[in-house]
């Protein structure tokens, strides 16, 4: 069974109060049933971790070696910070999705940098919640093409 793992990080926990005129009003945990229930009706195994820390992302994205067959992870503002985030996607070497809720390339200058960018499959954002759902159906069609003989 193809297994995923749905990584968000740093304020994420604070979805349904923090800015909703940004980020909507739909809650991580209500976030994390949609991906639930998506995932059960697509028969793949899915794990959803959020963690506010650098490292333990980075921990995350290493152990899901040989672990996960693809990564979906909102990096939130370390997106557009952290290289050693990108070396971890980078040395995991699990397909991985770059998701944004926001239109970070509408928004201020500083967002538009994604390092992330640099070693994921793709990137979608400003789709709101609804982009967790796109995602899955976009690393199942990735994975399921690259075991395709
Ligand atoms: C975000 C966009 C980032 O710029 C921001 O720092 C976040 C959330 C998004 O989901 O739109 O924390 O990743």
């Amino acid at each position: 069974m193809t297994s995923l793992l749905v990584l968000n990080g740093p304020n994420l926990n604070m979805l349904g109060i923090r800015q909703p005129d940004v980020y909507g009003r739909t809650t991580l945990p209500e976030i994390e049933a949609m991906c639930r229930e998506h995932a059960n009706a697509r028969e793949v195994a899915l794990e959803i971790i959020q963690s506010n820390h650098e490292g333990a992302l980075i921990d995350q994205i290493h152990a899901a070696h040989g672990a996960y067959d693809g990564i979906i992870l909102n990096a939130g503002a370390y997106t557009h910070t952290s290289i050693a985030i990108m070396d971890a996607v980078a040395s995991a070497n699990v397909p991985t999705i770059e998701l944004h809720l926001s239109n970070i390339h509408a928004r201020e200058a500083f967002r538009h940098t994604s390092y992330l960018s640099k070693v994921a499959v793709g990137q979608i954002c400003g789709f709101g919640a609804h982009g967790y759902v796109l995602a899955i159906d976009a690393l199942i069609a990735h994975i399921n093409e690259a075991k395709a003989p």
